[in-house]
C-alpha cells in the first residue's frame, strides 16, 4: 500500500474518501470525532498545494436521495473546524459537481453529497466508480470506519486511478490495530467489555496468539463467571455461547494466558439510573439483581494488572457507562489505561462504545490511539483482511 507521504501530490487534485458517518441532530453534527481525526490528511494535502475533493456516506439511505442523510451539516462543521470555505455539491456524480471539482484552485475544498444516495456505491458498481474517479487525479483513502465494506468509493474506484494511497488516519489505524498488537511489547493486556460474548469470539481467538492477559468486564463477564460456577443472579448471560466461553477458558489455561474476571459488581434490580444499587460479590447476589458495572475490588485488581503492562488494547465498557451511577468502573479502567500512556505503554482503544466512553470522560488525549472504527476495528482486531486495505495493497 502506498503511504501518503511517499507519493508526489504537489499541486494535484486529490479525491479523498473519508468516513463522515457522524451523528447529526437538527441539522448539526453532534459528535465530530471522525471529522477531526481525518483533518491531518486534509492539512497535509493543503501543505502540498493540492485542491481537495472529499466524499463520504452518512447513514444507510439505501440508494435514494434523502435530506435526512445529507452531508450538508458536515460542510458547516468542516468550515468551522478548518476556518475556510468548503464548497458543497448536492449530487456526488452530477455533471455540475464534476465541473466544480475540475475547476478547483489549489487550497480549495469541495465536499460531495452522500455517496449512498446512489445504489452504485454499496453495489461497488464500476460505472459509478468511474464517475467518482472524474473528481480527482490522485485517490486517497482515509475512511477507516468503512474499511470493512467493499464499496465503489473504497474498492472499485482504485481501478480508475494510476496513483492511490492511504491517508494518514488509515495508516495510523492499521499501525495500531494490526501491527502494534501483532508484535506487541510484553506484557500485552487485552481489556474486554460490552454485552455479548458472541461479538468478541473471533477477536479473542485472534488475540490469543499475541496477548499475555485478558481482563474481561462488562456484561460479557457474567457468561464466563457462570461457566466458573459463580452466582450471577439475573445478570445478562449469553446462554447460546456458554460452551464457547468454556472453550476460551480452557484454551487460555493450555496456552498459559491469564483470564481475569471481576471479583465484585455494582448490582441493581433494573438498569435504571434511579433504582437502588449496591456492591456485591458473587456469593450474595440475589436472583432479582443484575450486574450493571464492575465493583471497586475488581477496579483495583484491573488497575494493578494494567499498571504492569507494556501494550494495552481496550475494547468494550465495563458496565452501563451511559448512566452516571454505573459509569465508575469504565471510568476507572479508562483512567488506569491512560496513566500507562504517560509511562510509555502503547495504549489502544478499539472504537465504538469504548471510544464514546473515553470521550465522555474527557480522556481522548490520554491514549496512544483511539480508533474511529466500529465494525471495522472489530474486524481488523479479529485478524481479517479488510477490503479497503486489500484494494490499496493490490493496486499497481
Ligand atoms: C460505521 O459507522 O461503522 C461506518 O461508517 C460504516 O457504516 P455502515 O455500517 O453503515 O457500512
Amino acid at each position: 500500500m502506498n503511504l501518503l507521504k511517499n507519493i508526489n501530490i504537489e499541486g494535484k487534485r486529490v479525491l479523498i474518501r473519508v468516513d463522515y458517518n457522524v451523528p447529526v441532530s437538527e441539522g448539526k453534527v453532534v459528535n465530530n470525532f471522525r471529522i477531526t481525526q481525518a483533518i491531518p490528511t486534509i492539512e497535509y494535502c493543503l501543505s502540498q498545494n493540492c485542491s481537495i475533493v472529499l466524499m463520504s456516506h452518512l447513514g444507510r439511505p439505501k440508494g435514494i436521495a434523502n435530506p435526512e442523510y445529507s452531508l450538508k451539516p458536515v460542510q458547516l462543521e468542516m468550515e468551522t473546524l478548518l476556518g475556510r470555505e468548503v464548497l458543497f455539491s448536492d449530487d456526488c456524480t452530477s455533471h455540475k459537481s464534476i465541473i466544480t471539482s475540475n475547476k478547483l484552485n489549489p487550497g480549495e475544498i469541495h465536499l460531495l453529497e452522500n455517496l449512498r444516495f446512489h445504489k452504485g456505491e454499496t453495489g461497488n458498481n464500476d460505472k459509478f466508480s468511474a464517475q467518482l474517479a472524474q473528481h480527482g487525479d490522485v485517490y486517497i483513502n482515509d475512511a477507516f470506519g468503512t474499511a470493512h465494506r467493499a464499496h465503489a468509493s473504497n474498492v472499485g474506484v482504485v481501478n480508475h486511478f494510476t496513483t492511490c494511497s492511504s491517508g494518514l488516519l488509515l495508516e495510523k489505524e492499521r499501525k495500531y490495530l494490526s501491527a502494534a498488537i501483532e508484535s506487541p511489547n510484553h506484557p500485552f493486556v487485552v481489556v474486554l467489555g460490552g454485552s455479548k460474548v458472541s461479538g468478541k469470539i473471533e477477536l479473542i481467538s485472534h488475540l490469543m496468539s499475541f496477548a499475555d492477559t485478558f481482563i474481561i468486564g462488562g456484561a460479557m463477564a457474567y457468561t464466563f463467571l457462570k461457566v466458573q460456577g459463580k452466582n450471577v443472579g439475573a445478570s445478562l448471560v449469553d446462554e447460546e455461547n456458554i460452551t464457547i466461553a468454556e472453550n476460551i477458558l480452557n484454551e487460555a489455561k493450555l496456552k498459559n494466558i491469564k483470564i481475569i474476571l471481576p471479583l465484585d459488581s455494582v448490582v441493581s434490580k433494573e438498569i435504571c439510573e434511579n433504582d437502588d444499587w449496591r456492591i456485591s460479590n458473587f456469593d450474595d447476589m440475589t436472583d432479582m439483581e443484575l450486574g450493571v458495572d464492575i465493583g471497586p475490588e475488581s477496579a483495583a485488581l484491573f488497575h494493578d494488572i494494567i499498571a504492569q503492562s507494556e501494550t494495552i488494547l481496550w475494547n468494550g465498557p465495563m458496565g452501563v457507562f451511559e448512566s452516571p451511577s454505573f459509569s465508575t468502573g469504565t471510568h476507572s479502567v479508562a483512567s488506569s489505561i491512560s496513566d500507562r500512556t504517560h509511562s510509555g505503554t502503547i495504549t489502544i482503544v478499539g472504537g465504538g462504545d469504548s471510544a464514546t466512553a473515553v470521550e465522555s470522560f474527557n480522556l481522548m488525549s490520554g491514549f496512544s490511539h483511539v480508533s474511529t472504527g466500529g465494525g471495522a476495528s472489530l474486524e481488523l482486531l479479529s485478524g481479517k483482511y479488510l477490503p479497503a486495505f486489500k484494494a490499496l495493497d493490490e493496486h499497481v
